[in-house]
């Protein structure tokens, strides 16, 4: 099934989070022949949780450490996210690996952590202005792939994958959809050549500055598994539209 995803960031409290859920619950109905997760900010997942615990839709953490507890001030384990109802975790963002630093190495912690403790990664990966400009959009993204699964490589098919180029990312200005299906071609032959099991188990969604009006010009190609939207998602009328895009 496609999956189409919010990512909130740090935007919304919890009494926005309920306002919001009780809008978009009743514009959006009970989607069956695709999947809708929404990824808010931890302090409102408990309360998402309980809104759509008797609906379809799924919920998410922005991130998540990878060791089960201890002395790691600030940090949000796997089995907290787990208690709260979230099935998937976004690992790897461009806005964790640029703003906060966040290698590859630590990703792929991440990633391990999550399979073995049974949350579905979202594992986001992209290249930069500068990169894309040298001609060096696959080696990067391939780069990013190959360290992150390192070690998991027989476990691919539990995870997805987001290509989302930094460049479109919040910026208005998304990839042409016919550059993200080569992208996208070219990440599925990867995953492939991996792990053959990947093959139509793990997604490969786009993010980037997606919105209701080109939501439909990305979905309308088989290389697009779905969606992780950003700004568009935050108001529920333009998440559903986005939703039933396709
Ligand atoms: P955007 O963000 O839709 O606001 O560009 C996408 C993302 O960062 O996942």
């Amino acid at each position: 099934m496609r999956l189409i995803a919010a990512n909130w960031k740090m935007n919304k409290t919890v009494a926005e989070t309920e306002d919001y859920l009780t809008k978009f619950l009743k514009i959006l109905g009970t989607p069956e022949d695709r999947e809708v997760l929404i990824c808010p900010p931890f302090t409102a997942l408990y309360v998402a949780g309980r809104i759509l615990k008797d609906t379809p839709i799924k919920i998410g953490a922005q991130n998540c450490h990878y060791e089960e507890k201890g002395a790691f001030t600030g940090e949000i384990s796997i089995p907290m996210i787990k208690e709260v109802g979230c099935s998937y975790v976004i690992v790897g963002h461009s806005e964790r690996r640029h703003i906060f630093g966040e290698s590859d190495e630590v990703i792929n912690r991440k990633l391990v952590a999550c399979l073995e403790r049974g949350v579905r990664p979202i594992l986001c990966v992209g290249e930069r202005i500068e990169d894309r400009e040298a001609g060096m959009t696959f080696k990067v993204v391939e780069t990013q792939i190959r360290l992150a699964l390192s070690g998991i490589e027989g476990l691919t098919d539990l995870l997805d994958v987001a290509y989302e180029p930094v460049w479109a990312i919040g910026t208005g200005v998304p990839a042409k959809p016919e550059d993200a299906v080569t992208v996208h071609r070219f990440i599925k032959d990867l995953l492939k050549e991996i792990n053959p099991k990947s093959e139509g188990r793990t997604r490969v969604l786009y993010g980037g500055s997606v919105n209701p009006e080109n939501a439909p010009e990305f979905m309308k190609h088989k290389e697009v598994d779905g969606l992780l939207v950003g700004g568009a998602s935050l108001d529920p009328e333009a998440f559903a539209k986005i939703v039933n895009s396709f």
